[in-house]
């Protein structure tokens, strides 16, 4: 008796201690708990945008060969070759060995990564 009223204060502190943290957490990193949805990333909604926003102003098919070192991320098929080859998750995290991108720009942000991760682990799909 006593034991199943101590087990069960245990559970309610635990439930109680760990809905605090989550809560702090949530305001701590709004952008990764909450805001960045993953759901329904598409190659067309999602990845294009963030290509077109940071990285087609030097990536873009009539820009390449001048500006962006001949990589084109305009179309599905381009995108999958740097997809594959690893370098455009590895320019975007800044990976140790890859060139940085955007170049001369800010980071992407988590979310955007996020997204693009998503979308690879998703299978790459033309959607
Ligand atoms: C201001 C122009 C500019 C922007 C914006 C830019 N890039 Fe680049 N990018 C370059 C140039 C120039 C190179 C070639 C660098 C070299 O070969 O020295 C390059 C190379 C690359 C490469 C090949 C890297 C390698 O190691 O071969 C990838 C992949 C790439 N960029 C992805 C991106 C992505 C993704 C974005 C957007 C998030 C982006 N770039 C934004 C100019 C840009």
């Amino acid at each position: 008796m006593m034991n199943k009223i101590i087990k069960t204060s245990l559970i309610l502190l635990i439930a109680f201690v760990s809905g605090c943290y989550y809560d702090t957490e949530e305001k701590l990193y709004p952008q990764v708990s909450s805001s960045c949805d993953l759901s329904n990333v598409t190659f067309a909604t999602t990845v294009k945008p963030i290509l077109q926003a940071s990285c087609l102003s030097c990536h873009s098919n009539s820009k390449a060969a001048n500006s962006g070192g001949g990589v084109k991320l305009e179309n599905y098929a381009d995108v999958l070759i740097s997809t594959n080859n690893g370098k455009l998750m590895g320019t975007i995290n800044h990976t140790p060995g890859y060139q940085a991108m955007p170049q001369g720009g800010g980071k992407l942000t988590d979310c955007e990564i996020s997204k693009l991760q998503k979308w690879i682990d998703n299978g790459k799909l033309n959607n």
